[in-house]
């Protein structure tokens, strides 16, 4: 061990994929059920990594198919083992013996236990090198022990066993001492014990015998968690949901503590793998998903969704829905926009109630201030989208482009045909429906739109009504 020979020990993490997951009731394997934005088994990879340990293995199910796929996906980088039935936590491990070739010391635990800190595991593991032990175990002390392990000790308070809830005496059962499911051992010791483990009266292979042998044999070590929920595992839905509102509490905590002003912290969620900058402020009913980038000094909400978005500095975005979209420093979106994949808000932009906007740039200090469709689009610097006006994108079978020059006036209500351009300074009457390019600086008017029309009609118009139009 490296406490004896004081050099490094390398270090392989396993994290246990393989079970069935039969109280889940679900299709999907139980380790790729996201928990605030990622799969269990990436919180998992992840606390091992954050324990400095950088060779992972993941323990896959043979079925279905495409899970060990997916769940090297989750673990990113990790070498996937496949555990061809499920026979049990012992078995499991020993599927990963060839994984760990090579390594000083094995830290293996499920990954159904997303809460558990990359802190405590180190410091486990640090406790395991001092103590030399041949197994240490992680514990915690809960008031609500259900469907765990129960950690048994001797007379004098030394680890005997784990004993398994369906094998435990009713007294047994009163212990509030429990196995967070997480250990470390001495990979020789460890892979020639596991290989004389016996099937419980389940027919499973308990990895939990393996702390009993190491008490027999006097070197049997724990580490009790700072705090329960660590140890706190998804076996149902309704673990998932707890775990999920654990998980939840921990990220707003960390973002406050960083300068976030949420207002109403119960009602905002906030991905694992989002981030939000100082003075910012999120308002009630706001979720913040994926890989979604907010600066600072933006107001996000009330009641707005925003997912793998980019906010920058000083925007705000009210009661709307975004998905990959990007918005720009001081951009106003909202209330109730709807911003679609690649979706570009420059900086400045007013996006307002009732406008979808969806792969396209909308340039610095444009407005599309009411209920229009932006699809397909190259909107140019200072321009106005007058209400309701629709960038007609789709022709039954196609998509078409619409570009959109420098400070074009877009009159209410304008039906861009695409493919069509609107030159710089363009403008279109209100209800115009445009079907050829506009040059730079022309107006255009009527069904279908056209330039020698224009005088007339702005003759018949008799006066302003009010509405956006160019004069
Ligand atoms: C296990 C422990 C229990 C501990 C609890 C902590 C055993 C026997 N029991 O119980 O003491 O309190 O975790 O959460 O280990 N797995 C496989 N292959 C298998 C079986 C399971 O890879 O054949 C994986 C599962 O996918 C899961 C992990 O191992 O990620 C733990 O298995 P699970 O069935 O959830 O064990 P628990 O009943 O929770
Ligand atoms: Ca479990």
């Amino acid at each position: 061990m490296g406490a004896m020979t004081g050099m490094a020990v390398e270090w392989v993490g396993v994290a246990l994929a393989a079970g069935r997951g039969t109280r889940m009731r679900s299709r999907i394997p139980k380790a790729l059920h996201e928990v605030c934005g990622a799969p269990m088994l990436s919180h998992a990879a992840s606390a091992i990594r954050a324990a400095g340990v950088m060779r992972l293995a993941v323990v896959a199910p043979g079925e279905p198919a495409d899970a060990a796929t997916k769940l090297a996906g989750a673990a990113d980088g990790a070498e996937v083992v496949v555990q061809p039935q499920p026979l049990g936590t012992a078995d499991a491990l020993l599927s990963a013996r060839r994984a760990c070739e090579g390594a000083g010391g094995v830290l293996a635990g499920p990954a159904d236990a997303p809460l558990t800190l990359g802190a405590t595991l180190e410091k486990m593991m640090r406790k395991h090198e001092r103590s030399g032990a041949l197994a240490t175990v992680l514990t915690a002390r809960t008031e609500t022990p259900y469907g765990m392990g129960r950690v048994a000790r001797d007379s004098s308070g030394r680890l005997a066993s784990i004993v398994e809830e369906a094998d435990a005496a009713p007294e047994e059962l009163e212990i509030n001492e429990v196995n967070a499911g997480w250990y470390c051992f001495d990979p020789e010791w460890l892979w020639e014990s596991l290989e004389r483990v016996r099937p419980s009266r389940s027919g499973e292979k308990y990895l939990t015998d393996l702390v009993e042998t190491a008490a027999r044999e006097g070197a049997a070590d724990w580490l009790e968690a700072a705090d329960a929920d660590e140890a706190l595992g998804v076996n149902d839905m309704s673990q998932l949901a707890k775990v999920e509102s654990v998980m939840r509490d921990r990220i707003r905590g960390r973002w406050m503590l960083a300068g976030v002003r949420l207002n109403d912290p119960a009602t905002i969620y906030i991905d694992v793998g989002a981030s939000l900058g100082r003075d910012t402020v999120v308002l009630p009913g706001t979720h913040v998903l994926g890989g979604t980038r907010v600066g600072s000094g933006c107001r996000i909400g009330p009641g707005t969704w925003l997912s793998d978005c980019v906010v920058s500095d000083g925007a705000s975005v009210a009661s709307s829905h975004c998905e990959g979209a990007s918005i720009g420093a001081n951009a106003s979106v909202g209330p109730y926009s709807r911003l679609r994949p690649g979706a570009k808000i420059g900086p400045d932009v007013h996006v307002g109630n009732y406008a979808e906007v969806k792969s396209s740039e909308v340039g610095r200090g444009s407005r599309v201030g009411h209920f229009s469709y932006i699809g397909d689009a190259e909107v140019g610097r200072d321009v106005n989208i007058g209400a309701g006006s629709v960038t007609c994108n789709f022709d039954g079978k196609n998509k078409h482009r619409t570009i959109i020059g420098d400070g074009a006036f877009i009159g209410s209500g304008t039906m861009l045909v695409a493919p069509v351009e609107i030159g710089p300074g363009g403008r279109t009457g209100a209800g115009s429906v445009v079907t050829r390019d506009v040059a730079a600086g022309d107006l255009v008017v009527g069904v279908p739109a056209r330039r020698g029309a224009v005088k007339r009609q702005l003759q018949n118009r008799g006066g302003d009504n009010g509405h956006d139009q160019p004069r």
